[in-house]
């Protein structure tokens, strides 16, 4: 049986199904770990299929329930077909976690047009597919709860992260057009909008710096609260806005950046 943070009262998710893209690792692995202890039923979706069973794995030996589906987001014939896979096990989607992301560290005059296609259809593109095919399922259920992962790159300028910060930008502003457009349909939309989080995608981008330890230095002066956060700190902000006890919430962004979007 899986116990509750709470003190095993009442999971915060009971009954509720809940969709991570990008779910194999990082923050998408952690908020379907923490969706899962508080009784969700959780799809991990990811192009990583090893990575992925693992998580799958891990949150079904604690007692929790979840399934692995492969799929590129940013391929609409696979997410079409993934969600027809989640619909035909769990038979509906109640909450939408679109978390599945890749970087790029270049400027626009060096960002490859292939490159830029690949991180727009994944950061954002990929939010696109995957609302586009489950709205209409939480519509028919009555409502639903969706939370896109921006970043601080939705904010702020990041040197060297043009297509990023790009379909970052992007993600918080279609965040607000779905908000607007399907409250009448009881569906919240949010923005989850991390700083710095120690994921293997920050450890690849911290080791491709000319000097590793002087980046995190800098990372850690230029947050107010002087280090880098974890993937659980997320987790428990995505299952914030997973839950029903904020129901006046939408369009929002919530950061979870350590003050560094404050300054
Ligand atoms: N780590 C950070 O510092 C940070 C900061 C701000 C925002 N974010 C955002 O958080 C999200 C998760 O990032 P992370 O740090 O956990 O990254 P990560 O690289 O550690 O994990 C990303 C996961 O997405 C999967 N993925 C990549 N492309 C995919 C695709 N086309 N279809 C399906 N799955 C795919 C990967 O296999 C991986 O499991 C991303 O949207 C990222 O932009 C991360």
């Amino acid at each position: 049986m899986v116990v509750s943070k709470t003190g095993g009262v009442a999971m915060r998710l009971k009954d509720k199904v809940a969709l991570v893209t990008g779910g194999a690792e990082g923050i998408g692995a952690a908020i379907a770990k923490v969706f899962a202890r508080e009784g969700a039923a959780v799809a991990v979706v990811d192009v990583n299929v090893a990575t992925g069973n693992r998580t799958v794995q891990a949150i079904n030996d604690a007692g929790g329930k979840a399934i692995f589906l492969r799929a590129d987001v940013s391929k609409s014939h696979e997410v079409k077909a993934m969600v027809e896979g989640v619909i035909a096990e769990f038979g509906r989607v109640d909450i939408l976690v679109n978390n599945a992301g890749v970087t790029l560290n270049a400027t626009v005059a060096d960002t490859e047009e292939d490159d830029w296609e690949r991180v727009i259809g994944v950061d954002l593109t990929g939010v696109y597919l995957c609302s586009k095919y489950i709205v209409p399922h939480m519509v028919e259920h009555g409502g639903g709860n969706i939370i896109n992962i921006g970043s601080i790159a939705s904010f702020v300028g990041l040197n060297n992260n043009a297509a990023y910060n790009a379909a970052k930008g992007g993600v918080m502003m279609l965040t607000r057009n779905m908000a607007v457009d399907y409250a009448p349909m009881k569906i919240r939309v949010n923005a989850l909008c991390p700083g710095m989080v120690m994921t293997p995608m920050l450890e690849k981008f911290i080791a491709i710096q000319p000097d590793p330890k002087a980046y995190v230095a800098k990372v850690e002066a230029s947050t107010p609260l002087g280090r880098i956060g974890t993937p659980e700190e997320v987790a428990e902000a995505a299952l914030f806005l997973a839950t029903d006890e904020c129901p006046y919430i939408t369009g929002a962004a919530l950061m979870v950046d350590g003050g560094y979007t404050a300054r």
